[in-house]
């Protein structure tokens, strides 16, 4: 891992409003005894965000994001978030999930758009980008993302680059225990790298964190932390267990540290 890691628990639809603050409680509680030298973030549901933001307000450790905003400041969009009501609690947002694309429709452009807009109000889009299951068994992987890659860059002002943080997630590895090879991952990452490099500039390139997604779990996050190019994980199910997820960090800071 090249950077300080960054490991970012997305709770999904998973959690009541009691739960999520139970959780984020003994999440806090299992993590302020670890040793890290890194950045854990927690994206609990709308909701809960304001509660665990405050749940979390004096660590330096623990931060708070949303898991989806709307790409308009604010309008007549019934039941949408508005970046204006997650800033006050939320300093990083999920954008472009994989299962927003599917069951929502959610298209590159507007994740572009959610990006800048997010920018603007200096909250820090965590993009999510990744092949279907037909498009690897195609041989298509590396085409489908780095074809995401360009859209969603495309215009953005190279400023604001190395604010965004780019999750890798092969659909095919969400939620299914199905892993991608640990190499063919850091082949991914490295290969982003370079055409953002090529695009702009290896500074640029080296400062955007690159995040794995997809099924991580205290027994294998190491195979994909530890790869070129990696610089933190997105998990999904194991986030909401406060122990797995407690073990999934406790194991980075020791690989961070190797
Ligand atoms: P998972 O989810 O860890 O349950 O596979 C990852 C994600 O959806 O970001």
């Amino acid at each position: 891992m090249e950077k300080k890691p960054l490991i970012i628990g997305n709770w999904k639809m998973e959690l009541s409003y009691r739960s999520s603050l139970e959780i984020a409680g003994a999440i806090r509680k299992l993590l302020s005894s670890v040793d890290f030298n890194g950045q854990v973030v927690i994206c609990p549901s709308t909701l809960a965000l304001p509660e665990v933001a405050d749940l979390f307000k004096n660590s330096t450790k623990l931060g708070v994001g949303a898991q989806n905003v709307h790409w308009e400041e604010k309008g007549a969009w019934t039941g949408e978030t508005s970046v204006m009501q997650i800033k006050p609690f939320a300093s990083w947002c999920i954008v472009g999930h994989s299962e927003r694309r599917a069951l929502a429709g959610e298209t590159d452009e507007q994740v572009r758009r959610k990006i800048e807009l997010l920018l603007k109000h200096e909250i820090t889009p965590v993009v999510c980008i990744g092949e279907t299951i037909e498009e690897r068994n195609q041989g298509q992987s590396i085409k489908k993302v780095t074809g995401q890659i360009s859209t969603i860059l495309e215009g953005l002002h190279r400023s604001s680059l190395p604010q965004i943080v780019i999750a890798y997630e092969p659909i095919w590895a969400i939620g299914t225990g199905e892993m991608p090879n640990p190499d063919d991952v850091s082949e991914i990452m490295l290969l982003m790298r370079k055409i953002i490099s090529e695009k702009y500039d290896a500074n640029i390139a080296d400062r955007i964190r690159f995040l794995y997604g997809g099924s991580v779990k205290p027994n294998n996050v190491s195979d994909y932390d530890t790869q070129p190019g990696v610089d933190g994980v997105l998990v999904g199910g194991a986030s909401v267990h406060p122990m797995q997820f407690a073990d999934i960090v406790k194991a980075i800071a020791v690989d961070s540290t190797q």
